[in-house]
C-alpha cells in the first residue's frame, strides 16, 4: 500500500525546510533491483514474507545504513552479506526510495537472524502455558544473570557475565559453561550474555527445540563435546515431538498455525514457507538423548566428574526417559517446569523415608530405611547439593529424649549426611574448579534402599524422621545471598518427613 498522501506532503514540507537530506534514490530503478534481487525472500513491494523481515516504510537513513552494515560484516547474515556486497551506495539509496514509499507493515513474526536468536516472548504469543511453566524453571535461569549460585562460580571460574571476550581462566579458551548454561551464545561463541534476549534466556525455547540429533559427549578420538556441541542443530526449522502432517495445509487446524505453510502463493507463484518451520523428531524429543548432552556428566578440568546424572542413570540400566518424570502429561500439554533440587514438590517425591521400631534392652533400635525413587543418585547433579537424615525420639509430651546429631551431621553422625565431595591430591576437600578426585561419596545410588540402624538408649513415643535438603553447603551461603534478594533460595528443605508412634 503506497504511503497516503498526507505523509508524502509532511516529508515534502521536510526536504523543503532543508533540514533533512533530500532523497537521492530513484525509486523506479529501486523496485526494478527490488524485484530482481529481493522480491523472493522480502515479498512482494516489501511486505515480508515467512522468518524473512519486512521492508515496507524503512526510512533512508535506516536501510541505508543497514544495507551498509551488512556489507561491511558489522551486522552478521550470510545471505544478506553477499548480496550487500554486490550493491553499490546509489543502488542502496534506489532501493531505499523504493521501500520507503509504502506502509510499514507489521510482520507477525518477524525473526531477525537465525532461529537461535529467536527470544522465548515470540513462542509466548500463542503458548502462553508452556512459556509460563518454563520461566519459573532452571532453564530460564540458567545463566549467571539469572542464577546467583551459577553466578557465584561463574564469576570466580571465569568472569562478567556482561563482558565481550571473558575466557575460561584454567584453559584459557571460550567458557565451557556457556555450551550448556547459555547455548544460543555459545552457538555464536560470544561472552556477552546481556546482547541478546535468547542468551540472556539460556535453556529457553529454541535452544530445545532446535535439536535434532545426539553425537553424544565423547568424541571418537576420545575427547569430550559437552552441551550444545554434542548435539546436531536442525538450521531454521523447529523440532517437535510429532510434526505435522504433510497434507496439514488442506487441514482447517492449520490456520493460524505459524508451523505449517498456509498455502498462500506469492506473486512468483511459489508457495511462502511456514513463519516458524517445524519438523516432527520423535526420535530425539521423546528420548533422554535429548537432556544427555547437557545432562550426561561434566568433568572439570582435570577430568573429576561433576553433575553426572546421565551417567548414573547409564550405570542403572533403567530404560524410563527423563521427560516421563521431569515433563509429565497434565491439563493436555507436556509440562515445561522441569523441576529438581530447587522445586520442593519434585524433591518430596524422590525418597520414601520410613521408619522401623524394635525393643532393644531398655531402649528400642531404630531402622530409617531411605528408598531411592530414581534411576539417578541422590541428590544428583550439582557437586554441593547435600541430605542430613536426623533423627529425633521424642516423648508423649512432645520433648526431645535423644537425637542422631545436634548441630553437625557430618562431624557427630557421618552416616546420617549424603553428598560428595570433591577433594585434591591429598584427600582434602576442594571446589569443584580445582579438584583431582571424588574423595567421599554418601549419596544414595540409583534405586538404593539403605537401612540406617541406631540404638536409642531410651524408651520414646515417637520417633521421627526428617531429610534436611540443602542447595549449597553451608559456608556457600552468605557468599552466594550477597548475589540475590531471594531470602528462600537457600533455605533447608525439608524433603521428607516420617513419625513411628510406638
Ligand atoms: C535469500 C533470501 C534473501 C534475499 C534474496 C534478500 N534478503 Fe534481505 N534479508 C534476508 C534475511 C534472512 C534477513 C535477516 C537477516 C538477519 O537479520 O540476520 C534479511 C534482512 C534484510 C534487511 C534488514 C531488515 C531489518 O529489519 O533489519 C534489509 C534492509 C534487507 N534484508 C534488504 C534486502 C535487499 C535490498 C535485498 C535485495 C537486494 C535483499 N534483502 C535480498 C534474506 C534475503
Ligand atoms: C529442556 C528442553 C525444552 C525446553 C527448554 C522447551 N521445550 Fe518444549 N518440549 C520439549 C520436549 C522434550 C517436548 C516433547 C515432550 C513429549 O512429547 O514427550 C516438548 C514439547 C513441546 C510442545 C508440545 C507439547 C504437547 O505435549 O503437546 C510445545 C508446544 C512446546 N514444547 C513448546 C515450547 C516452548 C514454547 C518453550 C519455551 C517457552 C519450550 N517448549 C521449551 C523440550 C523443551
Ligand atoms: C502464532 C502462534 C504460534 C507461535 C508464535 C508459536 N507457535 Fe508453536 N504451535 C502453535 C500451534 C497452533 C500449534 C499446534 C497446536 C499445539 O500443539 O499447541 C503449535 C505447536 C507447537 C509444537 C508441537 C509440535 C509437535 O510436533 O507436536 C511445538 C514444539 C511448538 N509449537 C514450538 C514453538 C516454539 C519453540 C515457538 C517459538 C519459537 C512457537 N512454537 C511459536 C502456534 C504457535
Ligand atoms: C542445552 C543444555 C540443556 C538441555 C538440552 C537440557 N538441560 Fe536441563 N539444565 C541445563 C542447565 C544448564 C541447568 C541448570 C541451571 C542452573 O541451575 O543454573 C538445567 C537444569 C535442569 C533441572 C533442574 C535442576 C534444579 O536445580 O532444580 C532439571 C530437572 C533438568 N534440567 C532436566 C532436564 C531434562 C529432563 C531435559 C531434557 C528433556 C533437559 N534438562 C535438557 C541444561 C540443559
Ligand atoms: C523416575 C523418575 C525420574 C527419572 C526417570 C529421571 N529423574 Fe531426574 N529427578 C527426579 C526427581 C524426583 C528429582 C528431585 C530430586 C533431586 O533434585 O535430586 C530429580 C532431580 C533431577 C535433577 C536435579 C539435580 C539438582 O542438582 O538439583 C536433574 C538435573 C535431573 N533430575 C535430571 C534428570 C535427567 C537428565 C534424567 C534422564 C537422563 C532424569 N533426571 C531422569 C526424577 C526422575
Ligand atoms: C555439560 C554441561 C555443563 C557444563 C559444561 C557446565 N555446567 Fe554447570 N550445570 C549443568 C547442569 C545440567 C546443571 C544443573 C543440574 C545439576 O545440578 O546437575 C548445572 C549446575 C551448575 C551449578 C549449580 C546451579 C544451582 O542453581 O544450584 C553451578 C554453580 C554450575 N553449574 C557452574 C558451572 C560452571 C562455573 C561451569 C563452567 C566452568 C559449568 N557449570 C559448566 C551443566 C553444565
Amino acid at each position: 500500500m503506497r504511503k497516503g498522501a498526507l505523509l508524502m506532503a509532511a516529508s515534502l514540507v521536510l526536504v523543503w525546510g532543508g533540514t533533512s537530506q533530500a532523497l537521492a534514490g530513484d525509486a523506479a530503478a529501486g523496485e526494478e533491483l527490488a524485484n530482481t534481487y529481493c522480491a523472493a525472500c522480502h515479498g512482494p513491494e516489501g511486505a515480508g514474507m515467512g522468518p524473512n523481515p519486512a521492508l515496507a516504510g524503512m526510512s533512508e537513513e535506516l536501510f541505508v545504513g543497514t544495507m551498509r552494515a551488512f556489507r561491511s560484516g558489522k551486522r552478521e547474515s550470510a545471505t544478506m552479506g553477499v548480496l550487500s556486497g554486490s550493491l553499490t551506495d546509489a543502488q542502496f539509496q534506489d532501493l531505499a526510495a523504493y521501500y520507503g514509499q509504502f506502509e510499514p507493515v507489521a510482520h507477525e513474526f518477524r525473526i531477525d537472524g537465525p532461529l537461535h536468536h529467536v527470544s522465548a516472548s515470540v513462542c509466548q504469543t500463542c503458548h502462553e502455558d508452556i512459556y509460563r511453566q518454563w520461566s519459573g524453571s532452571m532453564h530460564a535461569k540458567s545463566t549467571a544473570l539469572r542464577d546467583p549460585i551459577h553466578e557465584l562460580l561463574y564469576r570466580r571460574v571465569v568472569g562478567d557475565p556482561r563482558k565481550e571476550g571473558e575466557i575460561h581462566g584454567a584453559s584459557g579458551r571460550y567458557p565451557v559453561c556457556l555450551q550448556c548454561h547459555a547455548p544460543n551464545a555459545a552457538k555464536d561463541q560470544v561472552t556477552k550474555l546481556d546482547a541478546k534476549d535468547a542468551y540472556a534466556e539460556g535453556v529457553n525455547c529454541v535452544a530445545c527445540h532446535q535439536i535434532s540429533g545426539y553425537k553424544g559427549v565423547r568424541r571418537a578420538e576420545g575427547g569430550l563435546r559437552l552441551g550444545i556441541m554434542a548435539y546436531e542443530t536442525s538450521g531454521d526449522t523447529l523440532q517437535g515431538a510429532t510434526g505435522f502432517p504433510f497434507d496439514m495445509t488442506a487441514n482447517e487446524q492449520a490456520e493460524g498455525n505459524p508451523h505449517v505453510p498456509s498455502g498462500e502463493v506469492d506473486t512468483f507463484g511459489q508457495v511462502i514457507p511456514a513463519a516458524l518451520p517445524l519438523q516432527g523428531n520423535p526420535r530425539m524429543m521423546r528420548s533422554s538423548d535429548l537432556c544427555l548432552g547437557c545432562h550426561h556428566l561434566r568433568p572439570n578440568p582435570q577430568g573429576v566428574p561433576l553433575c553426572a546424572t546421565g551417567d548414573e542413570i547409564e550405570a542403572s540400566g533403567s530404560q524410563v526417559t527423563c521427560q516421563s518424570c521431569h515433563m509429565p502429561i497434565a491439563e493436555g500439554f507436556a509440562n515445561h517446569s522441569m523441576g529438581g533440587g530447587h522445586d520442593p514438590a519434585m524433591l518430596s517425591r524422590a525418597v520414601n523415608l520410613t521408619i522401623d521400631v524394635e525393643p532393644n534392652g531398655d531402649g528400642v533400635q531404630a531402622h530409617v530405611v531411605l528408598q531411592n525413587q530414581l534411576p539417578h543418585k541422590m541428590p544428583t547433579g550439582a557437586p554441593f547439593r547435600n541430605i542430613q537424615v536426623k533423627v529425633t525420639a521424642l516423648d508423649a509430651a512432645g520433648n526431645v529424649l535423644w537425637t542422631n546429631f545436634e548441630k553437625h551431621a557430618q562431624q557427630e553422625d557421618p552416616k546420617s549426611y549424603l553428598f560428595y565431595q570433591l577433594a585434591d591430591d591429598e584427600g582434602k576437600p576442594s571446589m569443584p574448579p580445582t579438584a583431582t578426585q571424588v574423595g567421599i561419596d554418601t549419596r544414595l545410588e540409583p534405586h538404593e534402599r539403605r537401612v540406617l540402624t541406631y540404638a536409642i538408649p531410651v524408651q520414646p513415643a515417637v520417633v521421627r524422621g526428617e531429610l534436611l535438603y540443602n542447595l549449597v553447603f553451608e559456608p556457600m551461603k552468605p557468599q552466594i545471598m550477597k548475589l540475590t534478594d531471594d531470602a528462600e533460595l537457600l533455605e533447608t528443605r525439608r524433603m521428607a518427613f516420617y513419625e513411628a508412634r510406638l
